[in-house]
């Protein structure tokens, strides 16, 4: 509405209301009231980490669409420290940002910064991790995250034979022993992820199909702080020792970041699985096609990820930036699903794909979105 209102004002705006740039006037002209000069506007985009090949991706898919498109760029990524993303944003404002488009590391961190946002009528895109706890997010671009996890949860019962890759049922009756990961608490994406999986996983549970072996089913005893790698690898080291010292196996996991899925990977042929699924090593699902992964999926290693195309979603946030600095609201397709704990933000989710070693050509190499010979070497 905020934006709405001032979009209407333009005589209002010609008296100096947001004359100078960066305070969100850059949805129109300070003089006339028409639609300002993309190359007169800058765009914020907050980053979380580069350490995930995925937020690079995303990250220079951004500032390319906004650049070919006419804007100035910022681009930050914050080594995944929230003070330094907070002093990032902070500057971009100082700065004179136009529009912000911001992934957090923390989802309710960033409410000092979005309320300075506002202050200086700057619109605020959420960028795939909703920003939680505060109604200055005007806008969300993410993929849909509760069947993201629905996702993951199938390819894994896939994996053990369970379900067909058509979602039939398959002849695999079980009982397999299955341990579940999850991501970072702080991150709302991760609570979509595990709820989808769980809802998928529960009848299984029930019915003695799947055997949770250790136990640890809630989101708390599962999380996996910031996503980190080495945290999953050293769970996955503590719960072979804590539960499967007495000559049991464990058959699948479900994890929801390919990150996490190497990590587990290795724990798990460290202590003598595998090294591939046809000699042992339990189904290990995952999440965002990273170029690792896929080669792992390739070698048979890895059972599946999940492929997040992160071009289109750079795109969903460019033209969603386009319409805010035009003085217009973005197209939504989801108004009811992400309420951020203070108001439900008008959101476009994108589809996304399970990938298994027979769809990698289809999806990944036939799309552009790595090449043979990355997907051969297992580099981007
Ligand atoms: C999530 C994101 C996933 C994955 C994960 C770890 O928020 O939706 O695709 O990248 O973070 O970076």
């Amino acid at each position: 509405m905020r934006r709405i209102t001032i979009a209407a004002m333009g005589a209002v705006v010609a008296l100096g209301l947001a004359a100078c740039s960066g305070s969100g006037a850059g949805s129109t002209d300070d003089s006339t009231g028409a639609a300002a000069d993309p190359a007169d506007l800058t765009v914020g985009v907050a980053m979380p980490t580069q350490t995930s090949e995925r937020w690079i991706a995303d990250g220079d898919a951004v500032e390319k669409g906004l650049k070919d498109a006419g804007y100035k760029v910022d681009l930050q990524f914050a080594g995944d420290d929230i003070p330094t993303q907070q002093q990032q944003i902070d500057q971009m404002i100082t700065k004179g940002a136009d529009l912000l488009i911001i992934a957090s590391i923390d989802g309710t961190a960033l409410a000092t910064q979005l309320q300075a946002a506002a202050d200086a009528n700057i619109p605020v895109i959420a960028y795939d991790r909703l920003i939680r706890d505060s109604e200055n997010v005007d806008f969300y671009v993410t993929f849909d995250n509760y069947k993201v996890g629905v996702q993951q949860a199938t390819s894994l019962l896939v994996g053990l034979g369970v379900l067909n890759a058509d979602g039939s049922k398959g002849d695999a009756a079980g009982p397999f022993n299955v341990e579940l990961f999850a991501g970072s608490l702080d991150d709302n994406n991760a609570h979509f992820f595990y709820q989808g999986a769980m809802d998928t996983l529960q009848e299984y549970i029930d019915a003695g199909t799947l055997v949770v072996k250790s136990g640890q089913t809630d989101i708390e005893q599962v999380a996996t702080l910031r996503w980190l790698q080495e945290t999953a690898q050293k769970r996955m080291e503590d719960l072979l020792t804590s539960t499967y010292s007495d000559g049991s196996k464990v058959q699948g996991v479900l994890s929801p970041y390919d990150g996490l899925s190497r990590g587990i990977i290795t724990a798990l042929q460290n202590a003598g699985y595998g090294p591939t699924l046809a000699q042992g090593l339990p189904v290990v699902t995952g999440q965002d096609a990273e170029i690792a992964s896929v080669k792992l999926i390739n070698d048979d290693v890895q059972f599946s990820t999940i492929f997040k195309d992160t071009r289109k979603l750079a795109e969903q946030a460019v033209v969603s930036a386009q319409s805010f600095l035009a003085g217009e609201e973005p197209e939504a397709n989801d108004t009811e699903t992400y309420d951020n704990g203070v108001k439900v933000v008008p959101s476009f989710l994108l589809k996304s794909d399970i990938v298994y070693k027979d769809n990698i050509q289809s999806l990944l190499i036939d799309s552009g979105y790595w090449t043979e010979d990355q997907v051969a070497s297992g580099q981007a």
